[in-house]
């Protein structure tokens, strides 16, 4: 890795950095600084390396497109995000999130049909009908709610589960897995066992569905290992991601865009007062940017020199893209710290850029554009049971979140 002036071995800011208190859905004051006045820089990551972070927009669009940025994870010197990522890297198996092209454009293409625009728009009907039950449940019951138990955290469940033909009585283990699994407080032996547990769960259904398919992504993926297009192991920890990322993403941005809205009376009797599918999306979009819930960088590699802004990033150099900073841009976004729904907001970083934006993200607006459509219009007088600062965030996780949001009506 190369030395540069700025890396002075104090000077090299920690990464990921803590937000500071005052408003908990603001970047960390450094990474808005570093944005501003040196984009291109330098960080210092759990285990002393010190890869260079990409904050503004239009670099990250250059880089995240650039054929000599990689996401090879076994490569020496790549950032990873956790301990516990770093020491399973030899044993886990080619992935979409682990390849470049050629064999990501493979591997992407086994699995991308039911998350195309035209599968989920299909679904919409499906996530309409498990949003309305779940506020009918919750109506019927108790005040205080908590919505992330009654509603963030069971749409996207139920959706994914649907999606991969998982049983839905299995969420709490999966859930618990999963969140073991990606945290920055897990240790590394306890994420590769909660890892593992689920490769374990994944590959039982496997063998379930190569017994007796169903019209599922995991029967999919059976028929796939049966034509010996891919590996059982390749197969189970391809449904791993999905079910991790299917449901703990939309899971944080339900309740956390919901108490955005709180905070913002106005913004959110613009949704609330609409019936306007255009309005909503545009509001999703907003929510998407301004909150932009994979905080901790997504990760990459050089595997050649590249000149960017007067500095070499040399091959070898490890390389993070923060997209709250490029979604807090004010080149790109004037005013970022301004929540307003009518802003066009649609060329966000929040799903990342390039081959390896995220896969579910129709999926993800969907949902979104379900719950956030559904909930004010259902229950206009929705409002918070605790003051703000007793709100329980959970900044630990690749997605921020929030551990409870306790409302009542
Ligand atoms: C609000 C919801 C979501 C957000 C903010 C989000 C964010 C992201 C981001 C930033 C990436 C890029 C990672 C990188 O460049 O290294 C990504 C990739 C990915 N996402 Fe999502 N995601 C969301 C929902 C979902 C859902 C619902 C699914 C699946 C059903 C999903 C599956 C994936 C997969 C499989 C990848 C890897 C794609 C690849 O490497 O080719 N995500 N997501």
């Amino acid at each position: 890795m190369t030395t540069t002036g700025s890396e002075a071995a104090s000077s090299v800011p920690g990464y990921p950095m803590p937000r500071e208190g005052g408003c908990p859905f603001h970047p960390p004051a450094t990474v808005r600084r570093l944005t501003a006045e040196e984009p291109v820089s330098k960080v210092r990551i759990w285990d002393g390396s010190t890869p260079w972070l990409i904050t503004r927009h239009a670099d990250q669009r250059a880089l995240l497109t650039d054929p000599r940025v990689s996401i090879d994870e076994k490569r020496p010197g790549f950032p990873h995000m956790t301990r516990g990522r770093a020491e399973v890297v030899d044993v886990t198996p080619p992935l979409i999130t682990n390849t470049d092209a050629p064999e990501h454009t493979r591997l992407r293409r086994m699995v991308n049909l039911p998350f195309t625009v035209k599968k989920v728009e299909a679904l919409r009907p499906a996530i309409q009908k498990i949003t309305d039950d779940l506020i009918d449940t919750m109506l019927a019951g108790p005040k205080p709610a908590d919505l992330v138990t009654a509603l963030g955290l069971p749409v996207p469940t139920l959706v994914i589960s649907e999606l991969l033909g998982i049983p839905y009585e299995d969420n709490e283990f999966f859930h618990r897995q999963s969140t073991v699994a990606l945290s920055h407080t897990s240790s590394a032996h306890e994420a590769a066992q909660a890892s593992g547990a689920l490769v374990g769960y994944l590959d039982d259904l496997l063998g379930q569905k190569m017994a007796a398919p169903a019209d599922d992504m995991l029967s999919e993926l059976a028929a796939r290992i049966k034509a010996g297009e891919m590996t059982r192991e390749e197969a189970a920890t391809m449904g791993v991601a999905v079910l991790i990322a299917g449901h703990e993403t939309s899971a944080s941005m339900i309740p956390l865009g919901t108490l955005v809205l709180l905070q913002n009376p106005d913004q959110l009797s613009l949704l609330r007062d609409t019936d306007d599918p255009k309005v909503v999306a545009a509001a999703v979009e907003e929510l998407l940017r301004y909150l932009t819930i994979v905080h901790t960088g997504v990760r990459r590699i050089a595997s050649e020199d590249i000149d960017i802004r007067g500095q070499v990033i040399r091959a070898g150099d490890g390389i993070i893209f923060d997209l709250g900073a490029a979604n807090w841009d004010a080149e790109m976004f004037p005013e970022p710290d301004r929540v307003d729904l009518t802003r066009a907001a649609r060329h966000h970083q929040a799903f990342g850029y390039g081959p390896h934006q995220c896969l579910g993200q129709s999926l993800a607006r969907v949902e979104l554009q379900v719950v956030y459509s559904t909930l004010y219009h259902r229950v206009p007088t929705l409002r918070l049971a605790v003051p703000l600062n007793e709100i329980d965030f959970a900044f630990e996780g690749i997605a921020y979140s929030l551990r409870s949001l306790p409302v009542t009506w």
